[in-house]
């Protein structure tokens, strides 16, 4: 596969695949650059540009096999691998993404949660059980954990995030609003609602701006 893809045109592909997933379910077997284009609100020549960085897709006459373009961009994705994911921090953040089914849908099967808090032990969410921190060494040694996620209170995410690298786990999904400063290289990825809800305030302001 090509390698140093933008991480522009990564960002862009799940929004594809969601789309193409969507004209799969209603039945749609071929399309245009230009029909998604006008579908998806980006221009033709962007899709073009964005899918010849993976050799094209292989569009021809009319347009593209939407079947076929879903499971390219699956792949690229890794979609069509399986993860085993842990979640760190029972709280409200850990137990509402611990109670979201449709992750295990996509391949990222969540196998345990753990926590802190003495209460919270011995509980379970969909089945899988909450277990004490105290054992999250010997649960990555002995099951392949492939992803973490990180929802616990930033003063303590930075040490635990360590922790997760030494004891092998691959990558983390950081929900905590701290830079965790891992090892170059290590795969992590940050999402921040509360930086999306600041560039809605910007988009806002600045159209309040404009009406005045
Ligand atoms: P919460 O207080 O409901 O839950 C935190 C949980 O982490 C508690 O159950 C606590 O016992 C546990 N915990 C604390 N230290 C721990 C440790 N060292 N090891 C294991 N478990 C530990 O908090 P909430 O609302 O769920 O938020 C969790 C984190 O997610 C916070 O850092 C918060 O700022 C962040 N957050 C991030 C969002 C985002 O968009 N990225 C949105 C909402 C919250």
């Amino acid at each position: 596969m090509a390698e140093n893809i933008s991480s522009a045109v990564i960002g862009r592909l799940p929004r594809y695949y969601r789309y193409l997933g969507d004209l799969k379910e209603a039945g749609v077997v071929r399309i245009s650059s230009q029909e998604l284009s006008k579908k998806m609100n980006v221009t033709a020549s962007q899709i073009r540009q964005d899918f010849n960085n993976f050799g094209g897709f292989g569009q021809q006459g009319y347009g593209y096999n939407v079947e076929l373009l879903y499971n390219e961009i699956g792949k690229i994705l890794g979609l069509d691998k399986n993860f085993n994911m842990i979640i760190i921090g029972a709280g409200n953040l850990g137990q509402a993404i611990a109670n979201y089914k449709d992750f295990d849908r996509r391949g990222f099967k969540l196998v345990g949660i753990f926590d802190v808090n003495p209460k919270l032990e011995g509980l379970s969410i969909r089945d899988i059980p909450i277990m004490s921190i105290d054992k999250l060494e010997s649960f990555i040694k002995e099951h392949n954990v492939h992803i973490a996620a990180l929802t616990i209170p930033k003063l303590h995410a930075p040490a635990i995030a360590k922790q997760l690298v030494d004891y092998g786990v691959k990558a983390i999904w950081n929900f905590a609003p701290v830079d965790l400063n891992l090892p170059e290289g290590f795969i992590v990825e940050n999402v921040h609602l509360a930086e999306s809800l600041m560039q809605l305030s910007y988009a806002l302001t600045a159209s309040e701006r404009d009406s005045n």
